[in-house]
């Protein structure tokens, strides 16, 4: 049965691969297990859960997720060498439903400069990485890394080739975001008319944002034949990002005139996967992002809102309660005690076993629930991702921190942190506040780190909400993000620089899939 005319599109989630090549946006273990926790619920068919041989680390996260997940397929991306193919099926292993996804370059471009190997060299390390795959499980994805700008027929030849080898999935990725929706879909429509057994194996596309055409050429691919889409949460991924997933969901659910598919989406937990995968990664969602945006439902101009006060469906397409919106739960409060709280965290799928960590959670949940009377999830979730500081050492820990605004005065800044258990403390003026208390840390850390990025959110809203801050650090060629939370957003700017701290000193070495 020709599987481009089933009606199901399969969704293939890589917010933990290629979501984590996102500069900065690399995660601990617990937090990438919180996520693909949170994609099972969402109802994604397939969790790309890391690339195995990238580093032990990534190794482990994925095996602790194939062995956390039920009804999803994990599934771990490998370069086309026996040792990267081997680790992807050790890691996926305890997983009932597993797949390994095996890649290699087939453009001139790449296979010159990058792999430097000719074409019947790269064709026949595609066919031994398929079969090679197969002795870990039967479910093999195969993808021709830069499809974009490979000669056609060089693909169908590869495709050919590695289905006969044994692939179920075909991938045909846009790497470097170069397609225009038209070109992107006519190019899939080809590859299925011209691969001989196409009918054998499900098609699928993976597209980057570089032209802002993400979405749209995977759309396009969908309507040519396409029956898997590769996309991110938040539309996360590297450069300028893959495709997003919120939007591919509701462009089908809410076009299926066009489409006339079916996904397995609960849609009502697309904008708590949102709101999790921003608060873990530290990267916020724009306000008018499509979906999930602060904006996405909102209306301001008063004809607007009174053509929906009047009939909802005059200017929105969709109801903002079917992906989420308004879904902000009252966790907990004030007089919540240790089992409701942690009943609350195993429903949100967070497993603490440590008591330690357990207690030390309780406590910071009980000072937040002193300055704001109602926790939501959202609160929850950074609270945790605060517990369990990213990057795996706590050599700075903040003890205090006294700030001083007022009109006509110099901002100043008085820390007290701990460096591997040491106190030392510091003042320093400033522009700002934020500005004095970084400046206060450096002079205690002097990282001479570079300041990429420093963004404020509001968790949930309201003024007594806790501020969320980002901040990005460079230095030495590494880029990393830290997150830090507080009802205080000058407590929670030091917070996250102290974590970013920490997280540049983990030095924890990956390797890039595509290097
Ligand atoms: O963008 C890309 O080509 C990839 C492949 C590894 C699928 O991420
Ligand atoms: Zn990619």
């Amino acid at each position: 049965m020709p599987k481009i005319n089933d009606n199901k599109l399969i969704i293939f989630d890589t917010t933990l691969r290629d979501g984590e090549q996102s500069p900065g946006a690399s995660m601990t273990q617990e937090e990438k297990v919180r996520i693909a926790k949170q994609l099972e619920k969402l109802g994604v068919n397939v969790i790309e859960a890391g690339f195995a041989a990238a580093s032990p680390g990534d190794f482990e996260s994925i095996q602790a997720i194939a062995k956390t997940i039920k009804t999803s397929t994990v599934c771990s991306l490998a370069r086309a060498v026996e040792a990267d193919i081997e680790k992807a099926g050790k890691a996926v292993m305890p997983s009932n439903n597993r797949r390994i996804h095996t890649f290699i370059a087939t453009s001139k471009i790449h296979m010159k400069n990058k792999l430097r190997m000719t074409e019947a060299e790269v064709l026949e390390r595609a066919v031994m990485a398929v079969k090679w795959a197969l002795n870990f499980t039967d479910d093999v994805e195969f993808s021709a890394e830069d499809a974009v700008r490979s000669d056609i027929n060089f693909l169908v030849e590869v495709f050919d080739a590695t289905i006969k080898a044994g692939a179920k999935t075909i991938n045909v990725p846009d790497t470097v975001g170069y397609s225009m929706p038209h070109t992107w879909g006519e190019r899939m429509a080809k590859l299925i008319e011209q691969v001989p057994n196409s009918n054998e194996v499900v098609w699928s596309t993976h597209c980057h944002n570089d032209l802002g055409m993400a979405v749209a050429n995977s759309l396009s691919a969908v309507i040519n034949g396409a029956r898997q889409v590769e996309c991110t949460i938040n539309g996360l991924g590297e450069r300028a990002g893959n495709a997003s997933l919120e939007e591919i969901v509701m462009a089908v659910k809410t076009r299926r005139d066009i489409f006339n598919l079916e996904t397995t989406i609960n849609s009502e937990f697309i904008v708590p996967t949102s709101k999790l995968v921003s608060t873990i990664t530290g990267y916020p969602v724009q306000p008018n992002k499509a979906i999930v945006g602060a904006n996405a439902f909102a209306h301001e101009s008063g004809i607007h809102q009174d053509g929906v006060l009047k009939h909802r469906e005059t200017y929105e397409i969709m109801r903002a309660q079917d992906v989420g919106w308004g879904a902000n739960k009252i966790s907990l409060g004030k007089l919540s005690g240790r089992n409701a709280f942690k009943s609350r965290l195993l429903e949100l799928g967070i497993e603490i076993e440590n008591a330690e960590t357990l207690n030390a959670a309780f406590s910071r949940f009980k000072l937040l629930a002193d300055k704001k009377s109602e926790i939501f999830d959202e609160d929850i979730h950074a609270l945790i991702s605060e517990e369990y500081v990213a990057g795996a050492i706590d050599l700075h820990k903040l003890v205090s921190l006294k700030t001083n605004s007022e009109t006509g005065k110099v901002p100043a800044a008085e820390i007290k942190m701990t460096v591997d258990g040491k106190i030392f403390e510091a003042k320093a003026d400033g522009g700002g506040p934020v500005d004095a208390t970084f400046k206060a840390i450096e002079s205690i850390v002097k990282s001479e780190a570079e300041l990429l990025l420093f963004s404020v959110n509001n968790i949930t809203s309201g003024t007594d909400s806790q501020g969320e801050v980002t901040v990005r650090l460079a230095k030495g060629g590494r880029t990393v993000n830290g997150q830090g939370a507080d009802t205080d957003i000058v407590v929670a700017s030091a917070k996250a620089y102290i974590n970013a701290l920490n997280k540049l000193l983990s030095k924890l070495e990956r390797a890039h899939p595509q290097v």
